[in-house]
């Protein structure tokens, strides 16, 4: 029996693929069964160059001995422990190191099991915060058009993006969006933090007009936006936000599901722009995609505003079975190690300049409308084939694949986002093998 053979299932039909094109999939398999460092390799055998971090999530690259190790041994030494009304050591030692990482008052961390429930979680935080405060008229949350924070209801509907809404009807109620950034007429091949763009953050101050700051409980934004093809704050955007967000007394939620954990050169967006959001979503990097696990970060304010009343009297009714496994304990405690021995988040600073030079050395390959980059994101804007949207991308990353490649596609935008530990010799690998790509796609 091939390799290829003894791998594959023979019945692809039961499983219902997420966010996949189930019937192309079905019909073509691509089918991944190791990883190693900075590759996968697929069932015929194939080196697969990771270009997207699995999905944005394994920063330390695939397979560390230090993760796998600690997942073991933790695993043989207490497989689970409940999470209400018990504790295992490993989630206060990583609940403490997490909120170290941060500046100083975001001090407390609840821990989930994905982006979209860490969504979830700090919307229900942020309106619970206000109603224990007495301010409980605080019920709107304000999202952002194209915004992804995930597939929960909470998260559609504060998300902006029309594929993931349409069909599941009406969304949580009182909820409004900020319009998006992405401003392609005026910052197309903008090199980092594009320059036009910081007044659509008083796009906020309009909504508060409209709804009155006293019904507005937070709002939520990614600092850089990932899935819907990467979006870029323009310079003083978020600085903006947080001004009338404090002005207004609403939160200010920064979804860092993606920005965290090194991939922007530094922990998290949060000292990146140097803007200090009330509470901070995370998940895929915080285990580097090894074991689910999420969390929220939150400020000493809201967290205090939660203890009062009696004692033995649960403060926040939310939680999930899993949350702060001590599987996925472990797994945090050593990715922050890789983290840290390695120094990962400096690496990615500093070979980010060479990542940048080498995205918009495609200015001029076919087909390419826009390059936009910032610390290890990239992403490369196609001009769609007239009422063929999605297509074009789609072509490239299918190529891609079968040249040893993955890549990312978001409508006809291609995203990357590779592990921290890359090196120079596979940014070259990316760039060359997109360009040979894009000059062959219709
Ligand atoms: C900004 C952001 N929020 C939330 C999520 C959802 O995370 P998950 O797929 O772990 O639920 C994602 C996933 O890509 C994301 O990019």
């Amino acid at each position: 029996m091939s390799d290829a053979a003894a791998t594959s299932p023979n019945n692809l039909d039961a499983f219902w693929m997420p966010f996949t094109a189930n019937r192309q999939f079905k019909s073509n398999p691509r089918m991944l069964v190791s990883a190693k460092g900075m590759y996968y390799k697929n069932a015929e055998g194939q080196s697969i160059l990771d270009g997207t971090s699995g999905l944005w999530c394994c920063n330390a690259g695939h397979g560390d001995p230090r993760i796998v190790n600690a997942v073991s041994q933790q695993i043989a030494e207490m497989d689970y422990a409940p999470a209400f009304q018990m504790g295992h050591p490993k989630i206060f030692e990583l609940a403490a190191r997490v909120t170290g990482m941060f500046p100083s008052g975001l001090d407390h961390m609840f821990f989930t099991n994905s982006g979209s429930e860490s969504v979830d979680t700090a919307l229900k935080i942020a309106l619970a915060y206000h109603r224990a405060r007495g301010d409980g008229a605080r019920t709107r949350l304000i999202g952002r058009e194209r915004g992804y924070h995930g597939t929960g209801f909470g998260g559609i509907s504060v998300g902006g993006i029309v594929a993931n809404r349409r069909t599941f009807g009406t969304m949580l109620a009182g909820v409004d969006h900020l319009p998006h950034t992405h401003l392609p007429e005026k910052n197309a091949f903008s090199r980092g933090q594009p320059e036009h763009g910081a007044e659509l953050a008083d796009e906020l101050e309009r909504l508060v007009t409209l709804h009155d700051a006293s019904t507005i409980a937070a709002v939520i934004v990614e600092p850089v936006a990932g899935s819907t093809g990467v979006i870029l704050p323009p310079k003083g955007y978020l600085e903006r936000l947080r001004e009338i967000c404090d002005k207004h007394g609403i939160l200010l939620i920064f979804d860092e599901v993606i920005t965290g954990f090194g991939r922007l050169g530094s922990p998290f967006a949060t000292e990146f722009f140097g803007v200090k959001p009330d509470l901070v979503t995370l998940a895929k990097g915080l285990t580097s995609g090894t074991i689910p696990m999420g969390g929220v970060v939150c400020s000493k304010g809201i967290y205090d505003a939660f203890m009062t009343g009696p004692d033995n009297m649960i403060e926040l009714f939310h939680g999930y079975t899993y949350s702060g496994h001590p599987v996925a304990a472990a797994a945090a405690l050593a990715t922050l190690d890789c983290y840290k021995e390695d120094g990962l988040f400096e690496r990615a600073n500093e070979i980010a300049p060479y990542w940048e030079d080498a995205l918009h050395s495609l200015k001029d390959v076919p087909h390419v409308i826009d390059l936009r980059n910032l610390g290890l994101i990239g992403a490369i804007e196609l001009e769609p084939i007239p009422g063929k949207p999605t297509a074009r991308a789609f072509e490239a990353f299918l190529k891609c694949y079968e040249k040893g490649l993955m890549i990312r596609t978001t409508g006809d935008i291609i995203a990357l986002s590779p592990p921290l530990i890359v090196e120079k010799s596979h940014i070259d690998q990316i760039f060359d093998t997109l360009r040979t790509v894009l000059k062959e796609v219709a």
